[in-house]
């Protein structure tokens, strides 16, 4: 078996949050890690680039890190309403979200556009959260390994390391809904991930984090996280509230 690599439990605020609210939730979330002591995992939220400023004052001296939910390819230029890998660094952001099923679905990302934002956080020295994961229908049809595993080849770009890269497994018919696939399925899934990881990584695949995310909560983070090859989770909507982000970030410390 692998060394257990650090888990990082991250939040994607996707487009909820207003300044104070937030600034407050995230100095809640910091007040009870700084109690905890030091983590035994990363913590990470993404909120809308909006918040980034209010919030890298808020984590001040905490250990939580700030991330961006999505990039442009290149560092600048003519692409209104973009943002770049390169802002977001410095905007104080130590990840980026890519290739998540909200973007590839809403805005018609694929997966070579995936693969050249995920570049783009390289190039800036951030690290890309890449996230794949089957459809429902594509459950029903027995695709998931299939699906994901193309996902995974076009997803990635060469020069991934176990540092500036997390694969985020993340069924779409899981996220939003209160659904979760069971253990044993999550369990294959990232299973066959991290074979394909090392195959193609070699050392650099078998410390790679592997998240889960989809549905993700209190209730359901003890069963999850302890499975093997998982080493966190991207957290939707229980990631909003320190209440309901603080029992899952608990799991992993
Ligand atoms: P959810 O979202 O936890 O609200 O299901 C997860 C995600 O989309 O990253």
């Amino acid at each position: 078996m692998a060394a257990k690599v650090r888990p990082l439990i991250a939040g994607n605020w996707k487009m909820n949050g207003l300044k104070s609210a937030a600034q407050r939730e995230v100095k809640k979330l910091a007040g009870r890690m700084r109690k905890q002591g030091r983590p035994g995992c990363d913590v990470l939220v993404c909120p809308p680039a909006h918040l980034l400023a209010p919030l890298l004052a808020a984590v001040k001296g905490s250990r939580i890190a700030l991330g961006g939910q999505d990039c442009h390819a290149a560092a600048s230029g003519a692409h209104t309403g973009d943002i770049s890998a390169e802002m977001l660094a410095d905007a104080g952001c130590g990840y980026v979200i890519v290739g998540h099923s909200e973007r590839r679905a809403d805005h018609g990302e694929s997966s070579r556009n995936v693969r050249a934002k995920a570049e783009a956080v390289h190039r800036a020295g951030l690290r890309a959260i890449i996230c794949v994961g089957e459809t429902g229908a594509e459950r029903k049809r027995r695709q998931t390994l299939a699906v994901v595993g193309k996902q995974l080849t076009d997803s990635l770009p060469k020069g991934c390391t176990a540092r500036n890269t997390v694969v985020a497994y993340e069924p779409v018919w899981a996220i939003g809904t209160g659904l979760t696939p069971t253990a044993d399925d999550v369990a294959q899934v990232h299973a066959f991930i991290r074979a394909r990881m090392q195959r193609r990584f070699r050392e650099h695949g078998a410390g790679m984090r592997l998240l889960y995310g989809g549905s993700v909560k209190a209730s359901n983070a003890v069963e999850l996280m302890a499975l093997e090859n998982v080493d966190g989770a991207l957290v939707g909507g229980a990631s909003l509230t320190a209440t309901d982000f603080w029992p899952i970030v608990q799991t992993s410390i």
